[in-house]
């Protein structure tokens, strides 16, 4: 076990050398709770996002994972400005977006596009896939030389769709053609940066797969920068070459991809990793499993300290008077950053065992060849 003070302190920054295409500073989103019929009053607040700092670089993939409710979507929220934060700031290509007012985004939003979770209600039913992706091009005054409909056909054949797709209606496509449709509307501007929220868990683990890899071919023919957000650990393996843990709006563990899932050491996020759904049929393999006990609690009034404690089994009375800060800790590699008073020693390591891959998605990436 390994306390506090053995703790290389402060890492300023989440990631290594490099220039930032999205750098977040102490993001902080509260909702508040008013109570009263005339005057409304605020009686409370959700702590939906809790002060999280994080950095994106140009081209690359950051995952960002945790249970239901720990703030994933209000995140990705904040740093396409579909929400204004209550603290913190969002610099994007080097430009502080926190506060800019809507009528000088353009340029921004341009190059900061969102995909959504559900492919069934994120398009407009009485448009045609020609109206819905040519729109982000005229609204953004865009004109392309070949013209508005070659150039969404074009995009269509990109994203795996058929260019006589272009009068068709989204209610004549499957769920995971839709996502495409979706896909190709946020390619339309060719952003820079794209917040994809959960883009895959509304589909049949078979699109699944074939959702992911499109994104990734994209992602390398374009050099288009992600933030990908998911609950399960499995998706993110395949596509992210960083990996951000969040727990009850703050973010307990980043590392790269490798380091994340063979050496984790914030109790959290072995016990994430323990949770991946296992594909044993037989009941042959032995695997020592942890178990999260109990439910998240309310972001409403988080526990003190440690947020996680109330749930971790390693937890002391330190971890409930102290919020252990996200530092890189002594036998961590670079980058490697974990918010823990008693984490995993570096030697518990490769569980991989643990990480069962649904069948489709391992048979899907050769992702992992490329990470560091
Ligand atoms: N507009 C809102 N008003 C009040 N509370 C909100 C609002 N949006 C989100 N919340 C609350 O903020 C917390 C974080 O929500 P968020 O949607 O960001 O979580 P999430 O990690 O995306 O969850 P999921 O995996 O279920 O999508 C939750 O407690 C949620 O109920
Ligand atoms: S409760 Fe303590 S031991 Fe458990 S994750 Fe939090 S700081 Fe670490
Ligand atoms: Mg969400």
């Amino acid at each position: 076990m390994r306390a506090a003070d053995e703790q290389e302190h402060a890492v300023s920054t989440t990631q290594p050398a490099g220039e930032h295409l999205l750098d977040v500073r102490g993001l902080t989103k509260h909702f508040p709770i008013r109570h009263g019929i005339v005057f409304q009053r605020q009686i409370g607040a959700v702590h939906a996002v809790d002060g999280i700092d994080f950095t994106v670089a140009a081209g690359q993939s950051l995952g960002l994972v945790g249970e239901s409710g720990c703030g994933k979507s209000t995140t990705g929220r904040l740093v396409t400005r579909l929400l204004k934060p209550t603290a913190g700031r969002v610099v994007f290509d080097g430009e502080d977006i926190t506060h800019t007012p809507e009528n000088r985004m353009k340029e921004a939003r341009r190059n900061l596009q969102m995909i959504f979770q559900d492919p069934y209600s994120s398009l407009n039913p009485r448009h045609t896939v020609g109206t819905i992706v040519e729109t982000p091009m005229r609204l953004n005054g865009i004109n392309p030389p070949q013209g508005h409909k070659k150039r969404a056909q074009e995009l269509l054949e990109t994203v795996g769709l058929s260019p006589e797709h272009y009068n068709r209606y989204p209610n004549e496509f499957s769920g995971g053609q839709r996502q495409r449709i979706g896909i190709a509307r946020a390619l339309a501007l060719r952003p820079k940066l794209i917040v994809a929220d959960e883009p895959v868990s509304a589909l049949d683990v078979s699109i699944q797969a074939q959702i992911v890899n499109l994104l990734q071919d994209l992602q390398r023919e374009f050099g288009i920068a992600f933030v990908f957000i998911a609950h399960d650990l499995a998706v993110v393996r395949h596509f992210c070459e960083r990996v951000a843990v969040m727990y009850l709006g703050k973010i307990v563990e980043v590392a790269d991809r490798r380091t994340l899932y063979t050496g984790p050491r914030h109790p959290y996020t072995h016990a994430l990793l323990s949770a991946v759904p296992e594909a044993d049929p037989d009941g042959t393999r032995r695997r020592e499993r942890i178990r999260l006990a109990g439910d998240v609690p309310s972001p409403v009034d988080p526990p003190s300290g440690c947020r996680f404690r109330t749930r971790c089994w390693k937890a002391q009375e330190r971890c409930a008077r102290e919020e252990p800060p996200l530092v890189r800790l002594a036998g961590s590699t670079d980058g490697h950053l974990t918010a823990c008073h008693f984490p995993e020693e570096p030697s518990v390591a490769a569980r991989e065992e643990d990480i069962v891959l649904d069948p489709a998605l391992s048979a899907s990436g050769d992702s992992e060849s490329t990470s560091s």
